[in-house]
This record gives structure tokens, sequence and C-alpha cells, in this order.
């Protein structure tokens, strides 16, 4: 590859460190995904602003959009500004959903300090073959791996008929021993995207399944676990989607309840991707609503960014208690 570096020669850091930090002191570390330069920014911006370690992450299909070149190159832009703001906070950039050993280790070279395989799909054993390779070419250059056993409920499925994708305790340990992973995704009720749960009006969501966690949690005393699909989906932004002629009726997420909850546990990191994105389209739903001849990109952009900060400061401040924490 022609331009391979390791991570460290863009200023970040693995999740080693943040993670037993986290553990320690009952918090989780937030995992933000970004696309663009205004995502990027907000987050670091909230992040600084809130005194938070951060993971900053992206799909493989945010990496293609985002260009795999450039991408390393935003990180890097991400660390300075962040030390210009006059705080050096943690920063590892990480791989959401790795799904092959080639686009891990594509990755990798080109100064990713963080990766995640998500073999959940395949039987246990093809799973722990995959995720070990990865873990084996990581480790040798210092970087942290993510493994994931469980698979996410559907949006569209009955949570009860989801019971077998939950995340089985008992084959925690064994995975963990076998693939050598720094941290393991389970599912224990949370989804990806913004309708979690088909709720009928006045009807609560289906708790997390918090006796799984516990289970795992003693099974691997102080190893740490990862949440994804954690947006609460917060009322506030959906709702000002509605007002300015979006349509995201059905809409609905985690409690912030049950993240405070997650995150004093052994859950180590919270991934929050579509909270990010509703703040964003509110916001810029709402300007070019207000002022429908609007068309300087930093008139819409910018209070979205403006948006974002404020969410990741709440998050780390209220949800994760990641706030101070740098
Ligand atoms: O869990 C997936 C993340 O929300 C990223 O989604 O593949 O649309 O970038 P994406
Ligand atoms: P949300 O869709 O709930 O934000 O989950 C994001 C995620 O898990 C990214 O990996
Ligand atoms: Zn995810």
């Amino acid at each position: 590859m022609a331009d391979a570096r390791h991570y460290t020669e863009l200023g970040l850091v693995n999740t080693k460190e943040m993670f037993k930090k986290a553990m320690a002191g009952g918090y989780a570390v937030p995992a933000y995904n970004f696309n663009n330069m205004e995502q990027l920014q907000g987050i670091i911006m909230g992040c600084v602003e809130s005194k938070s370690p951060v993971i900053l992450q992206v799909s493989g299909s945010a990496r293609k959009y985002a260009d795999p070149t450039f991408l390393p190159y935003m990180a890097m832009g991400a660390v300075q500004m962040a030390k210009a703001l006059g705080a050096g906070i943690p920063i590892a950039l990480h791989l959401d959903h790795g799904g092959s050993f080639e686009l891990a280790k594509s990755c990798i070279d080109s100064g990713f300090s963080s990766v995640m395989l998500d073999g959940s799909h395949h039987p246990f054993e093809e799973n722990a073959a995959l995720t070990r390779q990865v873990v084996d070419y990581a480790h040798e250059r210092d970087v942290t791996v993510e493994g994931e056993l469980g698979v996410l409920a559907g949006v569209e499925d009955e949570v009860s008929s989801e019971a077998s994708h939950y995340t089985k305790p008992e084959e925690v340990e064994e995975f963990v021993e076998k693939t050598g992973v720094d941290s393991l995704a389970i599912s224990i009720g949370t989804s990806h995207g913004a309708f979690k749960f088909k709720v009928k009006p006045g009807e609560e969501v289906p708790p997390l399944r918090f006796d799984i966690l516990e289970e795992v949690a003693k099974r691997v005393p102080g190893f740490p676990i990862v949440l994804h699909g954690a947006s609460s989906v917060e009322p506030e932004y959906v709702k000002l989607i509605n007002a300015f002629g979006g349509k995201m009726d059905d809409a609905v997420g985690i409690p912030v309840e049950q993240l405070r909850r997650a995150a004093q546990s052994s859950v180590c990191k919270i991934n929050i991707d579509s909270d990010g994105r509703l703040a964003i389209t509110a916001m810029i739903r709402k300007v070019f609503t207000e002022n429908p001849s609007e068309f300087d990109p930093r008139k819409y952009l910018g209070p979205a960014r403006d948006e974002l900060i404020k969410m990741v400061k709440y998050k780390n401040e209220h949800v994760l208690g990641s706030a101070g924490q740098a």
C-alpha cells in the first residue's frame, strides 16, 4: 500500500488504556460514527469541551464515502484540532463492523488504531477463526480488536422471536480465549437505526437483557463489553424532523436510564450513530424550512454541527459518564 503508516504517527491511541480506565471508573467511552468534516468536528469539539476520551468510528461504507486515502488525514486533523483547542484527549480511530480480514488489514495499514471484526452472522467456529486472524495481524502492530457474539435484533421482528439471537453467555469465555480479542460486542436487546422497536402508543419499549450482561460479566470478569445500536433516538429531534417536513413517526430508541445503567457496568464502549444523524437532520430541515432561499452550506451545516456538539456533551456528561475522564 502506497501510503502505509502506523496510527501513532497520526497522534492516535488504541483502546486498551481507555477501556481499563472506563472499567475501573464505572463509565463507558463514547464511540461516535462519522462520515464527513462537520460530524468529525462536532464530535471532537463536544468531547474536548466535556474532556472525554473518544473513539471515532467509521463503517466500511463510511470509509469509502470519505475516501480511504483522505480519512486518516481527517483523523490526524481531529487530533491536531483537539490539541489546538487546548485539550489533548485520547482519540482512537476504529473500523466499525469490519466484515473481512482484508478490510481490517487495509484499515490497520492506513493508520487505524482499532478494528472490529464482525463475524456475528457466521457460525461460532468460523467467527472465532476469522476474528483470530485479525487479532494476530492487529496485535503485532499494537492495534486493538473488537469481536462480536450474538446478533442484534432486527427492527422488523418481534423481540420475543429474536431470543435465539441474544448472546449466549456460555460461549463468551471460549470465544475470548480462542480469539484473543480486546473487547466484545454482545446482543442484549439493542438494535441499529432509528426504528428499534415496534411499540403501540403508550407502550414501553422492552427492557434490555441485563441478566445476560451480568452473566457475561461473571464469566469474563473485568473484560470490556461493547454495546452497539445504543442510540436513544431523542424524541426532541424526531419531533423537530417531523415538524419541518420529515416523516419519522415511529422512531424509537433505547431509554437513557438503561444506557446509564449499562455504562456503569462492564460495558466500556457505547456506539452512537443514529442520534448524531438525527441532530444534524433536525437542524438542516429547520434551516431549510425557515429560510427556503438559503444555499450557503455553512448556514445549514454550521447549525447542524453546533447541535451535534451539544448532543455529544450531553451524552458524555449525563449518559455515558465519560465527561472529565480524558
Ligand atoms: O452500525 C452501523 C453504523 O450505524 C454505520 O452505518 O454502514 O450506514 O455507515 P453505515
Ligand atoms: P445506533 O444506530 O443505535 O446509533 O447504533 C450505532 C452502532 O451500533 C454503530 O456500530
Ligand atoms: Zn453497530
